[in-house]
């Protein structure tokens, strides 16, 4: 598998521009995208057409990829992608209603029918919408990223390894820094709550969570991403879904594991002051309580291997807010009556690994640290089909705990 980071200067990325003005052209001709391809590239001046931020992966199957990223003007984009550097051969743009997606700032593209385990390259391009009229579309300059690439899990992966991050808390840093201490083949990260304080305005989104994450590896290997309870504050939080992939709950199969993730909402109650009537959390924990009680009925949930969990706030070592109670209330006991293995979460900024508690919990309580120095961690999780590893690490580098299970089944 690739495992090549991508450049960690960006400025080139953001100031690439490939010129052309192909007025009225809505759809591009093979021999088109050629020919922008050809031109030659220059810098673009603050203010002007140009990347926000470069492309970043989310949510991979066997069989495709989901491609995002982000324009400060309207934009026509698409993905031009291939098995070799040199022949990005097919370009994928999707569409909705017979529409082709397009005249938007924030591009979500998903690139179907790839082979599994196969290392593919790409590049994201984006035409600026300079006038839109009802029957006269007028286009812009085409700007084009530099080529990435990444490689698709296997039809049947033998194996799987992800990071954890969580508690960033709006240092942006935090991200590559954390990450540059794996020095290990993994798949994903995965981003396990409170990346921010409280959700402001797009810009910070880009600033603390798509351009670090992009600098380290976002754009060559995906992230998945689920909310924390910061990521439910401020005026933006709204917004927050529409720049990642996916639900904020779901459930993942990947290779010997079966990964539950919850969002595990605010840790105050729903009637407190400073949510002034509109938050509903606890309806919606109940609604996730039920969803898991028929996840856990599903042959993926109860052949998996390895039946991990993963939330921010965790239901035990939290105190006792109103927000861990109903966790342990709603989702514990059907934790404990399915009998996941491992369970981790962030959220109370003490890192820690807690071993089985008969009556409480019977898997192990992994809580990752953060925000500050000395307090971040890296968690590191790498399963097969007899056993699963997890590595706590420090953000100075040093184990600070482990986790090694045996499948059960
Ligand atoms: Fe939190």
């Amino acid at each position: 598998m690739h495992q090549d980071k991508p450049s960690l200067d960006r400025r080139d990325f953001l100031g690439t521009l490939t010129k052309a003005s192909l007025l009225g052209a809505i759809g591009l001709s093979p021999v088109a995208v050629a020919a922008e391809a050809a031109l030659p590239e220059k810098k673009t001046a603050p203010g002007t057409h140009s990347f926000l931020c470069p492309p970043y992966l989310q949510r991979p199957t066997d069989k495709s990829m989901c491609i995002m990223w982000m324009t400060g003007k309207p934009c026509y984009s698409w993905v031009e992608l291939g098995e070799t550097k040199e022949a990005l051969t097919r370009k994928i743009h999707n569409t909705t209603n017979g529409l082709v997606n397009a005249n938007t700032r924030l591009h979500r593209i998903r690139v179907e029918n790839l082979r599994p385990a196969t290392t593919y390259y790409y590049k994201v391009l984006s035409r600026e919408i300079a006038e839109f009229r009802p029957y006269k579309l007028t286009y812009g300059e085409t700007i084009a990223s530099e080529i990435f690439s990444f490689t698709t899990p296997a039809a049947k992966p033998k194996e799987v390894s992800w990071l954890v991050l969580n508690d960033t808390h709006d240092r942006p840093e935090s991200i590559p820094h954390l990450v540059g201490l794996n020095k290990d083949p993994y798949d994903f990260v995965f981003m396990n709550g409170d990346i921010f304080d409280y959700q402001e305005d797009e810009k910070q989104i880009i600033d603390h969570l798509l351009t670090p994450a992009t600098t380290a590896f976002a754009s060559e290997k995906p992230f998945i991403f689920t909310r924390g309870n910061h990521e439910t504050r401020g005026k933006f939080s709204r917004e927050l879904a529409d720049y990642v992939d996916g639900p904020y709950y779901f459930t993942m199969n990947w290779g010997p594991v079966h990964m539950t993730v919850l969002d595990t909402g605010e840790d105050k109650e729903d009637a407190h002051p400073v949510y002034a009537g509109i938050v509903d959390f606890d309806h919606y924990r109940e609604m996730q309580a039920q969803w898991l009680k028929e996840v856990v009925k599903t042959p993926e949930f109860r052949k998996a291997k390895f039946r991990v969990v993963m939330m921010h706030i965790p239901h035990y070592y939290s105190g006792d807010w109103h927000g861990p109670m109903e966790c342990r209330k709603h989702f514990g006991p059907v934790f404990e009556e399915h009998k996941i293995d491992l369970f981790l979460a962030g959220h109370t900024h003490t890192f820690g690994i807690h071993l089985p508690v008969p009556g409480q919990h019977s898997y192990p309580i992994v809580i990752g640290g953060g925000p500050r120095d000395g307090n971040r961690t890296l968690i590191k999780v790498k399963a097969d089909e007899k056993e699963l590893h997890l590595v706590m690490l420090k953000d100075d580098g040093t184990e600070v705990g482990k986790v090694d299970l045996k499948s059960k089944r």
